[in-house]
């Protein structure tokens, strides 16, 4: 399985649902527009039976830290940086749920992340939890921020070693 950006021209955007609103708006609305003016980068996983037919995406994006927000033995350590990689969204359509896409598409944003990171430094990864999704990423090794229980991370760190595991 591979994952392909984002082809408006090509993907049904029409029909994603992934059950919530706003992220089926998102993919159907700004994610194209999004990254024409370079603001994020959406990934598509086709259905190889269909490959207009989408069976999940992601959006990868950089956000600012609050080091503040980080664990303290990692707030020293990563006082000089600002920036963090984010997934910012990511779904998986109805008809495909619970057959291991969803985490299939997790290890893969994070590959993509992990590959950037080797040349544009950067020490964690942050998610936006929607509803009901926070203990999906905790599966998979994401610690809530204290201050903020919708938002997670997991250090590079973390991550090059679980991946080097695979
Ligand atoms: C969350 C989501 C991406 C999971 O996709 P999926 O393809 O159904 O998940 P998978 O089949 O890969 O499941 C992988 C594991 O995560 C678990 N899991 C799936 N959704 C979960 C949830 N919401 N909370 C906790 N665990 C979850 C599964 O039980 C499975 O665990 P197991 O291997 O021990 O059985 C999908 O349900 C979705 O698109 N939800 C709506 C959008 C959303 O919440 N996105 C995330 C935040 S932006």
């Amino acid at each position: 399985m591979k994952t392909v950006l984002l082809d408006k021209t090509k993907h049904d955007r029409n029909n994603f649902n992934c059950e919530i609103t706003a992220l089926n708006h998102y993919f159907k609305a700004m994610a194209s527009q999004q990254a024409k003016k370079d603001n994020t980068r959406t990934f598509v996983l086709e259905d190889t039976t269909n490959n207009s037919q989408v069976i999940g995406f992601y959006t990868l994006t950089m956000t600012p830290i609050e080091l503040r927000s980080l664990p303290s033995r990692l707030q020293k350590k990563h006082q000089s940086s600002t920036s963090g990689g984010l997934i910012a969204r990511l779904g998986v359509d109805l008809k495909y749920k619970g057959q291991g896409f969803g985490e299939w598409l997790l290890i893969d944003a994070l590959a993509k992340l992990l590959g950037a990171s080797d040349s544009v430094a950067f020490p964690v990864i942050i998610v936006e939890a929607k509803d009901g999704s926070k203990h999906f990423y905790e599966k998979y090794g994401f610690t809530a921020f204290e201050d903020d229980e919708s938002k997670l991370f997991i250090t590079i760190a973390d991550v090059r070693a679980s991946l080097s595991n695979l």
